[in-house]
């Protein structure tokens, strides 16, 4: 089926919306959701996602995962990988964090929140909420280290639609792909390349607490794999702290 697009000028969160409006049927897959701003925008481990008017790009897409459960993740690198390759279009040579932050010149543009949407059996429904920042120019105190926008970075953006148009045409060729166990590997190999972590020595920040190691590997389901004196560490998940080679 076609991609249906809706545009919200204000919302709580596209992510939120879009979890209600399909478990009431009003929305089907696939579906990609916009709004102009979003007052209670979320984010990664119950932290909120600043989205002021005319400050960025937030938008989620409702997708059927035509992939296996524990496969899942690679929606979420296929939405870093397009939103990646949609700012390079752009001219701006922005980076990707494991799991699934955009970084530009080391500090957040973007996040990614995915979330599984449990229609009972077989139906799971995906949704790949995502947030630029483009135009915001002064960020809340709180986060004003670490989050940046392409006006800050570069003095300038591109229009949001324009952006967003190109994220949709990455997108669309990855989505045809994503079936294809070949082109899933690809994907991987593709987004593991870019994570640039092999060997790193890292800190990673995570719900059972700071852990020390070495990466050994990306896993087949995207795990970050680390080596801590011998004792491999399968995490889903966590803030790298800091990294060197
Ligand atoms: C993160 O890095 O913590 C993820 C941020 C995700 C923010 C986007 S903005 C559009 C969509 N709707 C939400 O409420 N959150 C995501």
């Amino acid at each position: 089926p076609e991609l249906q697009v809706k545009y919200n000028s204000e919302v709580e969160s596209t992510n939120s919306l879009i979890k209600k409006k399909a478990k009431s049927g009003d929305y089907t897959p696939p579906l990609l959701l916009l709004a102009g701003e979003q007052t209670a925008g979320r984010g990664r481990r119950q932290r909120s996602w600043y989205s002021p008017a005319g400050g960025g790009l937030y938008f989620s897409l409702l997708l059927k995962p035509e992939v296996a459960p524990e496969e899942l993740y690679i929606y979420t690198v296929l939405a870093s990988l397009s939103i990646q390759h949609a700012l390079q279009h752009f001219g701006f040579d922005a980076d990707i964090k494991w799991p699934n932050d955009i970084l530009l010149s080391d500090s957040k543009l973007a996040g990614i929140l995915s979330e599984l949407l449990d229609c009972g059996d077989s139906d799971n429904l995906v949704i790949i909420g995502s947030g630029i920042n483009t135009h915001i120019e002064e960020f809340p105190r709180e986060i004003a280290d670490r989050a940046t926008s392409l006006v800050r970075e570069e003095g300038m953006a591109p229009p949001v639609e324009a952006l967003m148009s190109r994220i949709i045409a990455e997108f669309r060729t990855n989505l045809e792909e994503v079936t294809r166990q070949e082109a899933r590997e690809d994907l991987h190999k593709t987004w593991v390349e870019a994570l640039g972590l092999g060997g790193c020595k890292i800190k990673i920040r995570t719900e059972q607490g700071l852990f020390s190691g070495t990466v050994q590997e990306i896993s087949e389901r995207g795990e970050l794999i680390i080596d801590r004196e011998g004792n491999l560490m399968h995490l889903d998940t966590g803030d790298i702290m800091n990294f060197y080679n």
